[in-house]
């Protein structure tokens, strides 16, 4: 019996990634409790997806701290109150100072529509088909102190086609990220992640074999 991990999820806009969880949560397939969803804007769709799930959900504004520092120590306060095993941060477009993550040790995980380290920061799905990759995709991530940089626990790949838009790329991306997020949530959950420096291992592990080409060959080549 895999123990619930306590989560937190830290939202600014849709949510659909929290909708996922959610999901996942409802039909068995996540080990996790939602103790709260916490959100930097009142005006984040999440918080309505949270409500009409029963789950608890609080709104602090950076505009109400007079510093950072203050800011987060709110938050930390907040985690600490819900007894949080596990912050997940999904779609908070908020840089976490030092001292939440020394609060959370390697307990801080991100989702970021690229495939890190390639198009960190905001509008990757956007950098991503203006430089015109031929792949794409989504990561998940423990949280440093650096900016998308993290010990990277799995990626998903997906083609970037050339009609590709930010949005149609976006889109693309977001339903791999729903997939993703649940499983390194699952797999923390299970006690199964091992972090050795850039390192993240997962223990039982399948080994992907696959290598993809696009546009695809055309027929064998050595
Ligand atoms: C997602 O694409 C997530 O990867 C991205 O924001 C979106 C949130 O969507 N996060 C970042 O860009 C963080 N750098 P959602 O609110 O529908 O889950």
């Amino acid at each position: 019996m895999v123990r619930k991990v306590k989560i937190a999820v830290l939202v600014s806009g849709s949510g659909s990634n929290l909708q996922a969880i959610i999901d996942n949560i409802e039909s068995g397939h996540l080990s996790a409790q939602i103790e709260i969803v916490i959100s930097n804007t009142t005006e984040a769709y999440a918080l309505r997806r949270a409500e009409k799930h029963g789950i608890p959900s609080i709104v602090i504004v950076s505009h109400d701290f007079s510093s950072r520092e203050e800011f987060d120590q709110r938050l930390i306060a907040i985690l600490n109150s819900h007894g949080i095993d596990l912050v997940v941060l999904a779609g908070f477009m908020r840089v976490l100072s030092p001292a939440v993550l020394n609060a959370f040790p390697l307990k801080v995980m991100n989702i970021h529509p690229a495939l890190l380290p390639s198009f960190p920061g905001i509008h990757a799905q956007g950098q991503a088909s203006d430089y015109a990759v031929k792949f794409s995709g989504c990561t998940v991530h423990f949280v440093d102190e650096g900016v998308d940089t993290g010990p990277i626990i799995i990626q998903a790949v997906v083609p970037v086609m050339p009609e590709d838009t930010e949005e149609s790329l976006g889109a693309r991306i977001l339903a791999e990220e729903h997939k993703i997020y649940s499983q390194a949530i699952q797999w923390y959950a299970e006690g199964r992640l091992t972090v050795n420096g850039r390192r993240v291992s997962v223990a039982n592990a399948a080994v992907a074999r696959v290598s993809l080409c696009n546009p695809p060959l055309e027929s064998p080549r050595n």
